[in-house]
């Protein structure tokens, strides 16, 4: 029986851990640092998902058979190459193929070289010269930050103040890093997310999923995270599938081969079915979140046997229930935005409630931890049914600092 560490502590975490929790061969869960709900299916451990040094010291003190890397961050930091050095099997990128997702100038000098479709696009270090650019680019225009910047580093200018104000905070205010930004030409169209396992040239497809990415019904409000999302996706046609995995995710995996950074891990692409056929918007090294919770349950197949398999070079075998699945997010009232923590949650018992950001406080009462709280999953036969369903979860649920949205995957079903 195996001892399996997922290092993070959302959502994605949670779905993963209940996956792993459903392989007869795994018996001990650990997650770093966890949550409430992920506490329930696994042993929590007080060190961060950032920690690299404590999470190899624990791996090789606990004898872990196996890590899955949620977060990005992680990744980026090269988690994956130290815990291969001292001989921990982890499923997940080194860091110079993390670099897809951690370096938005990496990813589109790749997806040009190796003429994989994507937005049209410059990069600038110097604001003057940047600046210059845009004002005589179309708007709107889209500027993004070169590094991480926990989904706060795209601007999408709709003028020329806009754009003016987004290069200032990336090149001259030093509030993000390094001062580097993409610039690239705004596309039009349906967005939605392919998350493929991949082994260097090999590319194994989940299941597609769409996020939501504004706060509030309709589309409108600011950019979050992600506030639902649902799978699988009408809209998709199998000419698109096969173009987003040949023409996109077959060819980037090929792509990263070729220059010395082989991919091992999940792939996301995050794709756009715009009039001029699917292009890339941006790549990811890792599970998407939310996009994960809706996938996972539908997986009828190990997931631990499917983390192995990658990591041993073999194929792993994945297979899909046929139902949808919507997933609904709670968050704290003025997310993104500022909001406060420690609200009294009830009503979230439920197994198909992922927990996003909650923690025990003192007194043993779950409380809001997060500006995502909570992830309501419901399954269906169709996406209206799945949307009751998710909505009638959401229900249940009692906290008066949270809202949602009421509209996820309405865009599929509503005629
Ligand atoms: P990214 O972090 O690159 O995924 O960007 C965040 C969000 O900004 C995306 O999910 C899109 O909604 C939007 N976005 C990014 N690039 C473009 C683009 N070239 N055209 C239109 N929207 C974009
Ligand atoms: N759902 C978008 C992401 O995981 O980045």
């Amino acid at each position: 029986m195996a001892k399996v560490l997922v290092v993070g502590g959302g959502g994605r975490e949670h779905a993963i851990v209940h996956a792993l929790s459903k392989s007869k061969k795994v018996d001990e869960i650990y997650a770093a640092p966890g949550n409430a709900g992920i506490s329930k299916l696994a042993v929590c451990v007080n060190i961060k998902d950032t920690e690299v040094e404590k999470i190899v010291e624990f791996a090789k003190a606990e004898e872990i058979d196996l890590v899955v890397i949620g977060p990005e961050a992680s990744l980026a930091l090269g988690i994956v190459d130290e815990l291969e050095k001292n001989n921990i099997k982890v499923f997940g990128p080194r860091k110079n193929a993390a670099l897809i997702e951690s370096s938005k100038n990496f990813a589109k000098d790749l997806m040009q070289k190796y003429n994989i479709p994507t937005a049209r696009y410059e990069v600038f270090e110097d604001y003057d010269e940047a600046l210059n650019f845009v004002k005589i680019s179309p708007f709107p225009t889209v500027i993004k930050y070169d590094g991480l910047a926990a989904g706060k580093g795209v601007v999408i200018a709709n003028d020329l103040d806009e754009a003016e104000k987004a290069l200032s905070d990336m090149l001259k205010d030093d509030k993000f890093g390094t001062p580097k930004v993409v610039i690239e030409e705004y596309l039009e169209g349906q967005e939605f997310s392919f998350m493929c396992f991949v082994d260097g040239e090999n590319v194994y497809p989940l299941e597609m999923a769409q996020d939501h990415k504004r706060a509030y019904d309709n589309d409108l409000g600011p950019n979050t995270g992600g506030m639902g999302a649902y799978s699988p996706l009408p809209f998709i046609t199998n000419e698109d599938y096969e173009y987003a995995l040949n023409e996109i995710m077959i060819k980037t995996a090929k792509a990263l081969v070729n220059e010395d950074a082989p991919f091992k891990g999940v792939l996301y692409g995050g794709l756009m079915k715009t009039k001029r056929g699917i292009k890339v918007i941006e790549f990811n090294a890792r599970f998407g979140d939310p996009e994960t919770e809706v996938v996972l349950p539908r997986l009828t197949s190990d997931i631990y046997d499917a983390f192995n398999a990658v990591v041993d070079g073999k194929v792993p075998v994945l297979t899909w229930d046929d139902s949808y699945t919507i997933g609904v997010v709670l968050a704290s009232k003025g997310y993104p935005g500022d909001y406060k923590k420690g609200f009294v949650i009830e009503g979230a018992d439920s197994d198909d409630i992922y927990h996003m950001g909650t923690k025990f406080d003192e007194n043993g009462n779950l409380v809001t931890n997060g500006g995502r709280v909570l992830f309501a999953v419901a399954k269906g036969k169709s996406l209206e049914e799945a949307n009751k369903l998710a909505n009638k979860l959401v229900d249940e649920i009692k906290c008066e600092n949270l809202f949602h949205r009421t509209d996820i995957g309405a865009k599929a079903y509503r005629k």
